[in-house]
């Protein structure tokens, strides 16, 4: 079988496709960037008997006779990236986000169109057990026409910050706004009911101690209430509450589809529980039916995100080697799945006013956004740079960030290596 060769772009959450394609019958990783040495020098330790190219530079690893690019490198540096390798003639697989800025959004759907690459984008959690077998049965009919739909993506990592941020300030995770990482809640939603979003209104949740301390500036979680084209409307939120939650609920014209919840302590989010009518009126008192759809166990065990982190680069694998059943993301979903967080917060912005959501598949709607660089990154905004909180910047002291750097190179040195929350993300044994 023809491998697609693959270079990885990140060597730090890129661990996880680096192992996919160790153990990939349709793949294998041929280079690896990064510009940080000791993470350069820990894959290589890990992959002595691969044969891997290593470059600390991406205008040298883009020039590597590779089919695809893997870009697992910082959340709001994608698409430029992804843009360089397309008119390189690379494959592009993004992790999440795919852009930072709308203009990088029109940029990239017009090099994706010219160059006619794959290009796919890294959300994952559509892949978990229980949001893909609801996106199967949606698909089937079981629960009718969407009508509403809850989902939430909330993660505390207030004991894992130093480890993801290694006291950078300029780290993107502490200069975001607090609806940007919108994906892993709303993903999912938007791959099952296969509708788009149309308007958007948005919610910030309040600065506090947990985020200033570790030196984030965002609101502490961010919600959007989105209308989808058929009317029907979800509730999104994601962010950094106390207690963590990965959870899907949809609503259809003759039932309802959910995951557990964690606390269930009832196989939390790969267990699905449906309860639908054969047909809208019929208002059956059958149980509702649950189960824990079948896995392959070498996947779930090994990889991240309940072994979603490994159906979703396959997918992308499988499309660019030609299978028309691939079931990949493409740039407009990828962008339905992020558009309603950046517009939330432009609502957020306006005091809470909906916006309308573009459509970027048409042509004359772009023209509106393509010089629109507004984003919280000064050194992309230009004079359209907004702050990381409606609230305004929170002004934290440099000792916070020195702190949580020597906090990281502790534990960093204490594990020889990758710290815990890199191992969580793809800690795969080699077949
Ligand atoms: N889908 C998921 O479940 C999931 C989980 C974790 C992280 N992520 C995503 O993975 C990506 C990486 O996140 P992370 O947590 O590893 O941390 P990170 O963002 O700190 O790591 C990025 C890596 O890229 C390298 N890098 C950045 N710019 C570079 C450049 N110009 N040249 C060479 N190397 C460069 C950095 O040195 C670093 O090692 C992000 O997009 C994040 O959203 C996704």
């Amino acid at each position: 079988m023809k491998k697609v060769r693959i270079g990885v772009m990140g060597a730090y959450r890129g661990t996880s496709m680096i192992n996919y394609c160790a153990i990939a019958s349709n793949a294998e990783v041929v280079a690896i960037c990064d510009k940080w040495q000791e993470g350069l020098d820990r894959q290589k330790e890990a992959h002595l008997d691969l044969n891997i190219t290593f470059y600390n530079n991406f205008d040298e690893f883009i020039e590597h006779d590779m089919d695809a690019v893997v870009l697992a490198n910082y959340a709001n540096e994608h698409a430029p990236f992804a843009i360089k390798a397309l008119k390189k003639g690379k494959h592009v697989y993004s992790e999440c986000l795919p852009v930072q800025t709308i203009k990088e959004a029109v940029e990239l759907i017009e090099t994706i169109e010219e160059t006619g690459l794959v290009y796919g984008y890294g959300e994952n959690y559509c892949y978990m057990l229980a949001p893909y077998e609801m996106c199967r049965l949606y698909k089937e009919g079981k629960i009718g026409e969407f009508e509403y739909g809850e989902c939430e993506y909330i993660h505390n990592c207030e004991s894992i910050w130093p480890s993801i941020t290694y006291g950078d300030k300029t780290h993107w995770r502490n200069n975001m706004y607090a609806n940007f990482y919108c994906t892993h809640s709303i993903g999912p939603i938007i791959h099952i009911t296969g509708l788009r979003p149309v308007k958007v209104v948005g919610f910030e949740g309040t600065k506090n101690e947990r985020n200033l301390k570790v030196g984030n500036k965002s609101g502490s979680f961010g919600i959007e209430m989105i209308t989808l084209e058929n009317g029907g409307i979800i509730k999104s939120i994601h962010g950094g509450l106390y207690k963590n939650s990965i959870w899907y609920s949809v609503y259809g014209s003759k039932g309802r589809m959910e995951s557990a919840r964690e606390d269930a302590k009832n196989d939390a989010y790969s267990r699905i529980y449906i309860n639908a009518d054969e047909y809208s009126g019929q208002y059956s008192r059958i149980e509702p039916e649950t189960y824990v759809p079948k896995a392959d166990e070498n996947v779930t065990q090994y990889f991240g995100h309940g072994g979603s982190d490994y159906y979703s680069i396959w997918n992308f694998v499988e499309k660019v080697l030609g299978n028309e059943n691939a079931d990949y993301i493409d740039i407009y979903e990828a962008l339905d799945m992020f558009l309603p967080g950046m517009f939330a917060y432009r609502s957020v912005l306006a005091g809470g006013i909906p916006m309308d959501i573009p459509n970027l598949r048409n042509k004359d709607e772009r023209e509106k956004w393509r010089n629109d660089t507004t984003c919280t990154d000064s050194r992309v905004a230009g004079d359209m740079l907004v702050p990381c909180c409606s609230k305004g910047n929170a002004d934290i002291p440099d000792e916070v960030y020195e702190e949580s750097y020597k906090k990281w190179r502790a534990e960093f040195e204490a594990n020889e290596g990758y710290t815990k929350a890199a191992f969580s993300q793809g800690n795969v044994k080699k077949k």
